[in-house]
Formats: structure tokens, sequence, C-alpha cells
């Protein structure tokens, strides 16, 4: 059986449109795929933990040797790896604020950036230990950031690739929703909405 892990990040309810978005998807494709099994986490609105000095210090060092302090730490945060090292799949409904992704869903990589578990340092760099994966992130931004606009530099695609691809996820797909405070927001919001049906019957 497949497992998804579905995330949303917005800290916005029901305007929100990444949360809309994602949940069409996942609604699209459980309909193609009947037996998935979908596991859902809130980061929007129930944000992770932020790592620190404690956390940093055991993951460094053998667990036999954890304070009781250390051990709090990762009491947080392991189900939350263990839960990620378990799907097949992820669907991230991701709003952009400041140009890049919500600190929310910052922390919560934070917590996947381990050693050993999602990635190892060898001599030609980084080399990620997660395979067989596969993402999707669902963006929404006021602006545009499609090719020629000169609203401003995306944070958040080129961000995003590059720290799945540190754990070894390459195969990651975007659809990004532009325009979300433009005029042009009912038109991007549709035409997210129909290339998500048919990333459904392709993904
Ligand atoms: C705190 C904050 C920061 C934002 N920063 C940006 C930004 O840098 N660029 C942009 O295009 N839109 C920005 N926006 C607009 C959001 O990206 C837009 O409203 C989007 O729809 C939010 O996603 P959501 O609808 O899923 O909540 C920002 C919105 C908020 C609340």
């Amino acid at each position: 059986m497949q497992h998804i892990l579905h995330i949303d990040a917005s800290y916005s309810n029901e305007r929100s449109i990444s949360r809309v978005l994602s949940q069409d998807f996942i609604t699209a494709w459980k309909k193609l795929h009947p037996e998935v099994a979908v596991l859902y986490r809130d980061l929007g609105h129930f944000p992770v933990p932020y790592i620190n000095e404690t956390w940093i210090a055991a993951i460094h060092s053998p667990p036999e040797t954890h304070t009781p302090e250390m051990i709090e730490a990762l009491k947080a945060s392991n189900p939350l790896l263990e839960e990620f090292l378990s799907v097949d799949r992820y669907v991230f409904g991701v709003p952009m604020y400041g140009f890049t992704i919500p600190a929310t869903l910052k922390a919560y990589l934070e917590h996947l950036i381990r050693i050993g578990r999602t990635y190892e340092v060898t001599e030609a760099g980084v080399k990620g230990l997660v395979h067989g994966k596969k993402a999707l992130f669902i963006t929404s931004r006021g602006g545009d950031y499609s090719p020629g606009s000169t609203f401003g530099e995306d944070h958040q695609e080129p961000y995003l690739r590059t720290i799945f691809g540190s754990f070894g996820i390459k195969d990651v797909q975007f659809i990004n929703v532009n325009n979300l405070v433009l005029k042009d927001r009912e038109q991007s919001i549709s035409t997210a909405q129909a290339s998500l049906q048919t990333l459904a019957t392709q993904w």
C-alpha cells in the first residue's frame, strides 16, 4: 500500500489557496488510488518546536550517552523523522512568505536534517540517503514569479529542490500558483486546479 504524507504550511484557514489546492489534489489522487493511506500534518496551525543546542548535541552523540534533556529533545523530533521516512510520497501546500517558505516549514525541515539518516557527507559532498520517493509542492504566491517577471526572486522552489535533493529526493514537481494578490487571481487558481487534476492521473 502507498503512503502519502500531506502537509499544509499556510497560517491562514479558509482563505488559504495552498490548503484548498493541496486538498483538491489529495481528493483527486485518492479517487484514483482508493487504497492509499494519507497521513496529514498541519504545520501552519500546529507548528513543531524549533531544534536547539540540546537537539544538536543529541544527534551528534551516541544514545547511551544522552542526558534526560537530550532524550526529551529527541522525543518530539524522532517521530517527525520516522514519519517522513515511512511514506512513499509527499504533497505539500506551501505559501510564499517573504520570497521563501513559511518559518514553520523551515522549522519542520530542520528536524529532518539528520546525518546518517537523511544524508551523509562524502568526499564528493552531501549525498542523500532517502530513495524511491517523490514529492509534489503546490506553492501559492501573491506576486508573479514566472519566467521574465520582475516581481522579485523566487527563493521557494530553488530552496525546496535543494533541500529535498540533499535528502536524495530528486523526483519533485511544482505547481506554482502566481498572481494571487493581482488581477489574474481567479485565472491562476483555475489553471492550477486543471493542472492538478491532470497531474493526479500521471503522478
Ligand atoms: C507574511 C506574508 C508574507 C508574504 N510574502 C510574500 C512574498 O514575498 N511574495 C509574494 O508573492 N507573496 C507574498 N505573500 C502573499 C502570499 O504568498 C499569498 O497571499 C498566498 O496566497 C498565501 O498562501 P495561502 O493562500 O495558502 O495562505 C505574503 C503573505 C504573507 C501573509
